[in-house]
């Protein structure tokens, strides 16, 4: 079995970190929401992968490279617009020869795991399995039909209407029989071609096709909160680990990883939170559910609920909380005489100040 992995979005709704850094690169718990979603195909034993890229294949292959330190083979394919999840499997017919293969979009979160999934497509044997999940409002995904034993009946993009509240969450288990299936449809209403589509395209014309319900933690880190929720879901499993070093005035409480080279002086920090390699916390005030990158400096600063980018700097502010501060950004609290905020404020970029 194969992989393909679709990493070609451009995360219009991420902006404005998506201006400097492909969206599936975002970290949740310190490490891109790709390598998350490359994990989880290892852990089903399939190591061949394609990564769908567009624009921004060097920034990904500049932190994925061939994947052999992942244990992985990769192999980019570029697509040159966005025309759908359908086209990709197109253009990666090549690399899919005649395999089974998951598809995977690389900014959709399931951290646990895609096992269930894979042993069942390989026990029952269908020409194409969906992976779906219960949902509150099915409208903004694919939904699907199901009736017994978890044959589809009836695919549909985006319903106004869903006969069902089950909703496609990004993982599809496909024979060979795609192929015929991706050239046989029609651009839909959003121009591009879907794999919904084509799925449905399966059932209509009577090949076996089963939905695989999925009851874990499922996030598409599409939005900012999206990914603080997610962060905080993760962090809520991790595990202490304090490898840098932590002076005797400084108090860390619970789940906390302070990795190597790191510094904590004079803070507290209550866990779950991560403060990443190489970087400085000095009177501060950390987490919960705070994960702190690379080469951060923290300075008198109070911050929980967040996220911190490698290289970024916060210095004496007071209360920073469901916040997600970009790479090598700068926040400090200035002058204080004054009483005024000094902005310098990018494109789509949002800040909320207290009254
Ligand atoms: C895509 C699929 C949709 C699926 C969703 C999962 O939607 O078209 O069927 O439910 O991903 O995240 P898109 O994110 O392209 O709107």
């Amino acid at each position: 079995m194969k992989a393909l992995v679709l990493s070609g979005g451009t995360g219009t709704r991420l902006r404005p970190f998506s201006y400097s850094m492909p969206k599936q690169l975002i970290p949740i718990a310190n490490k891109p929401v790709l390598e998350h979603v490359l994990e989880n195909i290892r852990d089903i034993g399939v190591t061949d992968i394609g990564i769908i890229v567009g624009d921004r294949e060097p920034e990904i292959a500049a932190v994925l490279g061939d994947g052999e330190e992942l244990g992985l083979r990769l192999t980019y394919l570029r697509q040159d617009a966005p025309r759908g999840l359908a086209h990709c499997v197109q253009i990666a017919k090549d690399f899919l020869g005649d395999d089974d293969f998951v598809m995977y979009l690389g900014d959709n979160m399931l951290p646990d795991g895609i096992t269930g999934a894979a042993e069942r497509f390989r026990e029952v044997g269908p020409a194409a399995q969906v992976v779906v999940q219960r949902v509150e409002d099915p409208r903004a995904f694919g939904v699907a039909e199901v009736g017994a034993e978890g044959v589809v009946e009836r695919l549909v993009e985006k319903p106004q209407q869903p006969k069902s509240d089950l909703a496609l969450i990004g993982v599809y288990f496909f024979t060979a029989a795609i192929h015929e299936a991706t050239d046989a449809i029609e651009p839909s209403a959003r121009g591009e071609l879907e794999i919904t589509d084509a799925v449905q395209w399966l059932v209509s014309s009577g090949a076996d096709v089963r939905a695989q319900e999925y009851t874990g933690y499922w996030k598409d880190t599409g939005k900012v909160d999206d990914v603080l929720e997610c962060n905080r879901e993760l962090l809520d499993h991790l595990v202490r680990d304090v490898e840098g070093q932590v002076d005797d005035e400084s108090v860390l409480i619970g789940p906390v990883v302070v990795a190597p080279g790191a510094r904590i002086v004079r803070s507290f920090i209550e866990g779950p939170a991560i403060i990443g390699p190489d970087s400085l916390v000095e009177d501060s005030r950390i987490g919960p559910h705070t994960s702190i990158g690379a080469q951060v400096s923290l300075v008198g600063t109070h911050i929980d609920y967040s996220i911190a980018l490698d290289g970024a700097s916060v210095s004496g502010v007071h209360a920073v909380h469901g916040s997600v501060i970009g790479r090598s950004a700068a926040v400090s609290s200035g002058d204080n005489s004054t009483r005024k905020h000094r902005l310098v404020v990018g494109d789509h970029t949002r800040i909320e100040v207290a009254a």
